[in-house]
């Protein structure tokens, strides 16, 4: 075991927080992935999540803040999230705001746009880490660079255990993908990246239907959007109707549970996309680690939470 892993205790947590203050790396739980967490105001901890991440570039992070009135320290709410983040928050949405004069969040983790992404977590831990480092704290999902998300605490030892200070472990996620990402920097909320939080849901509070910008967008502005991100090992097929020779499957809803394979995983057998999400990331990893030189993939609905499992499973498929 890590000797940087260590139970989310009231103690580990506080010691955490100090470890953030005095500019060092801790990963922690959220509701959707875990976490590599940073001082936001500090440059020279966020590039210390570039250097541990292995990240080819400076994409910009999300900072996460206690509460409603933290945020507003960082960004500009419009009506609309303001909306959003009444509805949402704590929980999965990440909302992208004007940069606030009164900003503490630095350059560098914003990748230099005068813009802020910006999320409350729903999760005990990553809240009293927040506030036991009284500051907003950056963090991308706590994965080196182009593998899956962490969703449970041995992930981001195997992946960051050699290269950063602390590991809180509050077991395992509840949501299992990351957060919904929506701009709301010009008159009309957009979409940059579905995730735990569903169109639905948004349509919802919002009363009309949100425009995708992932695809459109002509410059990718997040490494979640760059084609290759979520990539396993293991080559991905999507829609697979069978299993072929030597490949592993992650299944769902018991589709192809009648073929021989390798390995095999059903996200969820009773086809309930919440808990699919809750397994994605976590069983690409084991698929990979069986060996299998492929991982064919059924089919899994686009409505609901659907919409980010796909978004991801297309991304570990795409050409690399
Ligand atoms: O669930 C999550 O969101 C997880 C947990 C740890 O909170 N975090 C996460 O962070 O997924 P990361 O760094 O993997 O993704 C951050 C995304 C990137 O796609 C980035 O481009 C986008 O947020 N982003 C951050 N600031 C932005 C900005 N100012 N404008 C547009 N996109 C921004
Ligand atoms: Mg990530």
């Amino acid at each position: 075991m890590s000797a940087v892993l260590q139970s989310a205790t009231n103690e580990a947590i506080a010691r955490a927080g100090t470890l953030l203050r005095d500019g060092g790396l801790v990963a922690f739980p959220t509701e959707t992935v875990y976490g590599l967490g940073a001082d936001a105001a500090s440059p020279r901890a966020v590039a210390k999540i570039y250097a541990a991440k292995g990240r080819p570039s400076f994409n910009p992070l999300i900072a996460h803040v206690a509460d409603i009135a933290a945020a507003e320290q960082e960004g500009v709410f419009n009506d609309a999230a303001q909306a959003l983040a009444h509805a949402f928050w704590p929980g999965p949405l990440t909302l992208v705001v004007p940069l606030a004069t009164t900003a503490s969040v630095c350059d560098l983790a914003r990748a230099g746009l005068d813009s802020v992404a910006l999320r409350v977590p729903a999760n005990d831990v990553a809240r009293a880490l927040i506030e036991a480092a009284g500051r907003p704290v950056a963090a991308p999902s706590a994965n080196r660079s182009g593998h899956v998300s962490p969703t449970a605490a041995s992930h981001v030892v195997e992946d960051l255990g050699d290269r950063i200070d602390m590991i809180l472990d509050g077991g395992p996620t509840r949501v299992g993908v990351e957060s919904t990402i929506v701009s709301c920097l010009g008159d009309t909320p957009r979409l940059l990246r579905p995730g735990g939080a569903s169109r639905e849901a948004i349509r919802r509070v919002l009363g009309f239907d949100i425009a995708s910008d992932a695809e459109s967008s002509a410059r990718p502005l997040a490494p979640g959007m760059l084609a290759s991100h979520y990539a396993p090992r293991a080559k991905v097929r999507l829609n697979a109707c069978d299993a072929r020779e030597g490949e592993a499957v992650l299944d769902f809803g018991g589709q192809l549970a009648v073929f021989k394979a390798a390995a095999r995983i059903d996200l969820s057998p009773s086809r309930d996309l919440v808990e699919a999400a809750t397994n994605l990331f976590g069983a690409l990893r084991m698929l990979d680690a069986s060996g299998a030189r492929a991982i064919a993939v059924a089919p899994i609905p686009d409505n609901g939470l659907g919409e980010a499992i796909n978004d991801r499973l297309r991304r570990a498929a795409a050409e690399r």
